[in-house]
């Protein structure tokens, strides 16, 4: 007879559009299967605090639609600490726990490592990041809201770039990768994306030559906006150091807009909701079937499982054919 297993849950890290979406899945599979499904708040502090409760189809309730998570989340310091991993240990114990499924980026990985040395339960990680910096699945829960929140917000800076004929930098997320950055960029017609694929600090100077040659030839040639797509993290000094140069370079004034974390909140599309939906119900699957220390993504439609210390080693890069197709394309002038 299946044994019935006490499933505990967490969200960890930056919180991902949809991240909801995968507790309630998690939560309705363990009631079908009659297991005891238990959260844990605020990240890995509400391990390190024993902050639990038992979860049940009520909680989750409408949470499908909800952005941010409502089990609350956290980047965790205490789990940084020499005793951090062994007290989450402790709590799994005496919370009798049988899986862990932790929801979030490379670092909650890196957690569920630590504690795999003092806990031998099961760990089974789901990629929740809107960074979409995770190898080993097509896309992380939050990342096709996180773009299409940015693409939103950039076809209105667009309209009002667009009277006034002017130039915008706008500033968007993704940590230390690209992926955000080139899917709006793309999405959007940005006549510029600065990604770390692109770029290369050594050749700023470059860069802002090459760009005021454009936006001059595009102002002059056909009288219309310049949209800059800048990845966080990636100009030397920020967006303000660059805005600058092009003012130096070639008396060009340009608005900067920081997207920020906008692009974290509001309600998943629908793509994010079944996404996490599945990768949810595999996770429930994944403790039946005695899964340990995986990730499960989704790989060209199947749900795979991949070690979990190979996805924090391994670099997602960004499709090199957007990165070309831009390049020499899709930026919209000649
Ligand atoms: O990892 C998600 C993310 O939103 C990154 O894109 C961003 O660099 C970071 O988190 C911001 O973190 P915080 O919300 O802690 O400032």
């Amino acid at each position: 007879m299946q044994k019935k297993l006490r499933i505990g849950v967490l969200t960890s890290g930056g919180d991902a559009p949809g991240m909801n979406a995968a507790v309630r899945a998690i939560v309705l599979a363990c009631k079908i299967q009659n297991f005891t499904c238990m959260g844990f708040s605020h990240g890995y502090n509400g391990l390190l605090d024993d902050e639990t409760s038992i979860l049940t189809s009520r909680h989750v309730n409408d949470v499908l639609r909800q952005g941010g998570t409502v089990l609350r989340s956290a980047r965790c310091k205490g789990m940084l600490t020499p005793d951090g991993p062994k007290q989450a240990a402790n709590t799994l114990l005496k919370q009798d726990i049988d899986a862990l499924i932790v929801i979030g980026g490379d670092g909650s990985f890196r957690g569920m490592l630590e504690i795999e040395k003092h806990w031998d339960g099961l760990l089974v990680g789901l990629p929740g990041t809107i960074d979409n910096d995770l190898a080993f699945c097509d896309k992380t829960i939050g990342f096709a809201t996180a773009v299409q929140t940015a693409c939103d917000a950039i076809d209105k800076i667009r309209d009002t770039a667009n009277a006034f004929e002017r130039v915008f930098i706008v500033e968007v997320m993704g940590r230390h990768s690209g992926h955000i950055a080139f899917h709006v960029g793309l999405a959007t017609g940005a006549e510029a994306i600065l990604s770390f694929e692109n770029f290369d600090v050594a050749s700023t100077q470059s860069i802002v030559d090459e760009l005021s040659q454009q936006i001059l030839k595009q102002q002059h040639d056909k009288h219309s906006s310049f949209l800059i797509v800048l990845a966080e993290n990636l100009w030397p000094n920020g967006p303000e150091a660059l805005k600058k140069a092009l003012k130096v370079k070639a008396n060009i004034e340009s608005g900067i807009c920081i997207l920020g974390h906008i692009q974290r909140g509001g309600s998943p599309i629908a793509e994010d909701r079944l996404l996490a939906s599945k990768l949810g119900l595999a996770a429930v699957d994944a403790c039946i079937n005695g899964s340990h220390r995986v990730m499960l993504g989704e790989l060209n439609g199947e749900v795979i499982k991949t070690d979990l210390e190979q996805t924090i080693k391994q670099h997602k890069p960004v499709s090199p054919f957007w990165v070309t197709a831009h390049k020499n394309v899709l930026k919209g002038f000649i």
